[in-house]
C-alpha cells in the first residue's frame, strides 16, 4: 500500500486539521462538517493525480485546445453516517462518480472495551473495472475498512483501490495495510500515535459521527 501523508507537508490542510481537533471550535457542528467536506475536496484532488488520462480535444469559442482528461469510472463508497461530510467533500470534484452507502457500527457486549463491527444497510453499484475509492474519516483499528472490503467483493473487481481518510491511527493504518491489495493508496491528512481502549484515535478528536450530526443513544 502507497501512503500519502498530506498533513506532513505545510499547507492550509492542517488549518483545517487544527479546527476539527480543537475542543471549542469543533462544537461548531456546521464548521465541523464543512471543514472535513473541506479535507475530502483536498484528498479527492490529490489522488486525482493517480488517475488515467486521454487527450481530448476541447472546443473554445477562438479555437481548439487539446487537453488530458480522465475517463475512469469513479465510485465513492462511504460508511453512515460519520462518512457523509468526507464523502459530499469528494462529490464536489468528481461530478460524474457513482456511489456506494454501507452501514457499520461497533457493537459492544455488556459495555465491554472490545467489539464486533456490524455492516447491515449495503448499497452499492458494480465495481467491475472501476476506481473504488472507500472513505473512513477515521481509521481507528482498520477493521471496518476490512469488513466493508469484503461485502464489495460480490460486486466485482475495481481496478485501483484508494482510502481517503482524515485522522488514521498507526495501529489501524499498518492492519489496513496487512489486508488490503499492495497497489492500493491511502490519503489521509494526519496520522495520530494511539487508540485507547475503547478503539478511539488518541489525540484525534473525538466521535466524528456525533462531532458532524449530534450525540446518539
Ligand atoms: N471513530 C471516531 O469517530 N473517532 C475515533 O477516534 C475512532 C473512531
Amino acid at each position: 500500500m502507497t501512503i500519502h501523508n498530506l498533513g506532513d507537508e505545510n499547507s492550509v490542510l492542517n488549518q483545517f486539521i487544527s479546527e476539527i481537533r480543537n475542543t471549542q471550535i469543533q462544537k461548531d457542528a456546521m464548521r465541523f462538517r464543512r471543514n472535513i467536506e473541506r479535507i475530502g475536496e483536498i484528498l479527492g484532488y490529490e489522488f486525482s493525480k493517480e488517475l488515467a488520462y486521454n487527450s481530448k480535444n476541447i472546443e473554445t469559442p477562438l479555437g481548439t485546445k487539446s487537453m488530458h482528461l480522465s475517463q475512469d469510472q469513479v465510485v465513492i463508497c462511504s460508511i453512515l453516517r460519520a462518512g457523509l461530510p468526507l464523502h459530499q467533500g469528494l462529490l464536489n470534484y468528481f461530478d460524474a462518480a457513482e456511489n456506494a452507502f454501507i452501514s457499520a457500527y461497533r457493537k459492544h457486549k455488556n459495555n465491554e472495551d472490545d467489539f464486533e463491527v456490524v455492516v447491515d444497510y449495503f448499497a452499492a453499484p458494480s465495481l467491475e473495472g472501476k476506481v473504488l475509492v472507500l472513505t473512513d474519516p477515521m481509521l481507528a483499528t482498520g477493521r471496518t475498512l476490512e469488513n466493508v472490503l469484503e461485502g464489495l467483493k460480490k460486486h466485482g473487481t475495481p481496478k485501483q483501490i484508494h482510502i481517503v481518510s482524515v485522522i488514521g491511527s498507526q495501529q489501524g493504518i499498518d492492519f489496513v495495510k496487512s489486508v488490503f491489495p499492495t497497489d492500493t493508496h491511502l490519503w489521509i491528512a494526519a496520522v495520530d500515535p494511539e487508540l485507547n481502549a475503547r478503539g478511539y484515535i488518541i489525540p484525534g478528536i473525538g466521535d466524528a459521527g456525533d462531532l458532524a450530526y449530534g450525540e446518539k443513544l
